[in-house]
């Protein structure tokens, strides 16, 4: 059973906290899971923060054969972490390219579990500012309906399902309703 410790939280709106959140997706984000008592994180550089349904959402976009794709087939609550420093390089390129199959990332790179608010799934206090979701949609997406070239460049068929980069997997998309978002002091 993996130990969360309590810490002070400054609440904040996500969507006004967007100039900080939306250009560090592409430079990487951590998305956290936990099912079966295992939590696990993994590097992220797609998704989207806005509204859905009248609520901000968070939508990320997971490749089916990730070890976080089984994770959230059991639970489909995750939360987003945004670094904030330098010093989240070496997380995100080792949360990007390790898998939690065969690895306890979160050991391995000594992070430090924070008990969330609302979901089940803790924040990471090295990477303060987060989001949690739970997930109100999801779908898979349909490689046949991807536009060229990025069907070709991004699902190329002759990479298996365990390269951490571009493979053969289709991503799904979960649509996370942000229920709490708050940076961790
Ligand atoms: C900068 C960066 C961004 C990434 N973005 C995504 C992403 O948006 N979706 C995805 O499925 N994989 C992405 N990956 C790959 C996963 O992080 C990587 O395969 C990871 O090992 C999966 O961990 P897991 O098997 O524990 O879920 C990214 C990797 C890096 C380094």
């Amino acid at each position: 059973m993996t130990e969360f410790i309590t810490a002070s939280k400054r609440t904040i709106d996500p969507l006004e906290h967007a100039s900080s959140i939306v250009p560090q997706i592409e430079k990487g984000l951590l998305l956290t899971t936990k099912a079966n008592e295992r939590v696990n994180t993994m590097t992220i550089g797609w998704g989207a923060l806005g509204t859905v349904w009248g609520r901000p959402a968070f939508t990320a976009y997971i490749r089916t054969g990730r070890f976080t794709h089984d994770q959230l087939d059991v639970n489909d609550e995750f939360t987003i972490n945004v670094p904030d420093a330098q010093t989240a390089r070496k997380i995100l390129g080792v949360a990007g390219s390790i898998s939690g199959r065969t690895t306890d990332k979160i050991a391995e790179l000594g992070l430090t579990l924070v008990a969330p608010e609302i979901v089940s799934v803790p924040g990471i206090k090295e990477l303060p500012l987060t989001l949690e979701c739970r997930t109100v949609y999801r779908q898979d997406q349909v490689q046949a309906d991807i536009a060229e070239p990025y069907r070709t460049k991004f699902y190329p068929q002759d990479v298996d399902s365990s390269s951490c980069g571009a493979n053969r997997d289709s991503h799904t998309m979960f649509i996370g309703e942000i229920v709490a978002a708050y940076v961790i002091e």
